[in-house]
Formats: structure tokens, C-alpha cells, sequence
């Protein structure tokens, strides 16, 4: 599968514009936790792309969402560890995390909402003026982002990875994408 495979599946299925941000976000952080944890990068990255993709199909329906979508990236031609790693980044299914790939999709998936909320509140809205230290500072404040699962984030540390560090990981790669995620 080639990225742009992977993207015209999303165009096809996915029509909210921010969902697709979303699953951009996780993906530019995916393959920076591949470089850093020696993944591999495309496949860690188009697992990031495409993890989400069932979304808007599964219609909020946490039986089915994540399953419908492995079966997709399957289609696409995914790697098994790919599908499973989308498969288990929904707890509701009690598929344990086992790999790398699958433990760095679940904490990267809620880290993209933290990072864009910081965005959101400076005076310009762009991630470029966030700093890694005031997303660590709103980690802390519960009621910020509140959708942003903070125990799923810190699961970082089944990587290995400080929070701190994951947290500048994930700015600086989502910063290299600020364009396309328009912050
Ligand atoms: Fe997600």
C-alpha cells in the first residue's frame, strides 16, 4: 500500500475534515516514535494514517469501530501487525497491546487532541508558537482537553519513553506538519 493509497481510502470515507487532521497528527508522531524507537517508519506512519478510518462508518459505535477499520487497512494491504495494532488501539474489544507498533498507537492517539488544543488557545492558533513546556503544563490541568485520555498518553512509558520527552516528540512532529493540519 502507498500512502496515497492509503489517503484516497481515507478521502472516500472519512468526510470531516478534522477526523482526517486527526489521523494526520497521529501519524506524523507515529513515524517520529519510529525513529526514535527503531520502527519502521512507513509502516508505523501509514498505521497512524489509517487508524481512524472507520470512524465516521462505525458511526460512534465502540463494538464495531477499530475491527471494521483493521479489516480495511487489511484490504488495503496492511501487515498483520498493522491491523492489529488498529485493531487494539480501542480498549472496548480486550485485545491486549503486545508490540511496539501497538503500544505507540495508543499513546500517540490521544497525545494529537492535547498538542492541537494548546494550538488553539494562543492568540495566533498556531502550533508553531506552542511550547513543549505549556503542553506539559495543561497535561495537569484535567478540564483542559479533557477528551485528551491522560493515563492513555502516559502509557508512553511502556515504550520507555518519559512523558516529558513524548510530549516534545509529538509538538515538534506535529509541527513539521503544521501546514496540512492548518495550525
Ligand atoms: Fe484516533
Amino acid at each position: 500500500m502507498t500512502r496515497q493509497e492509503a489517503l484516497d481510502s481515507i478521502k472516500a470515507n472519512v468526510g470531516n475534515e478534522n477526523l482526517v487532521k486527526h489521523m494526520l497528527a497521529t501519524e506524523a508522531i507515529m513515524r517520529a516514535l519510529a525513529r526514535r524507537l527503531g520502527g519502521d517508519k512507513e509502516e508505523w506512519g501509514l498505521t497512524g494514517l489509517l487508524h481512524d478510518i472507520d470512524a465516521e462508518l462505525t458511526s460512534g459505535d465502540m463494538n464495531t469501530h477499530s475491527k471494521l477499520g483493521a479489516d480495511l487497512a487489511r484490504e488495503l494491504g496492511a501487515t498483520e501487525a498493522m491491523a492489529h495494532a488498529i485493531l487494539c488501539h480501542n480498549e472496548a474489544h480486550g485485545v491486549p497491546r503486545e508490540t511496539e507498533l501497538d503500544k505507540a498507537l495508543f499513546c500517540a492517539d490521544p497525545l494529537t487532541g492535547l498538542i492541537t488544543a494548546a494550538a488553539l488557545v494562543r492568540p495566533d492558533k498556531r502550533l508553531a508558537s506552542v511550547e513543549a513546556k505549556s503542553v506539559k503544563k495543561r497535561f495537569k490541568e484535567k478540564s483542559f482537553a479533557a477528551g485528551a485520555n491522560r493515563e492513555q498518553i502516559a502509557r508512553c512509558s511502556e515504550l520507555g519513553l518519559e512523558l516529558d520527552e513524548f510530549i516534545e516528540l509529538g509538538l515538534k512532529a506535529m509541527q513539521g506538519i503544521a501546514g496540512e493540519l492548518g495550525l
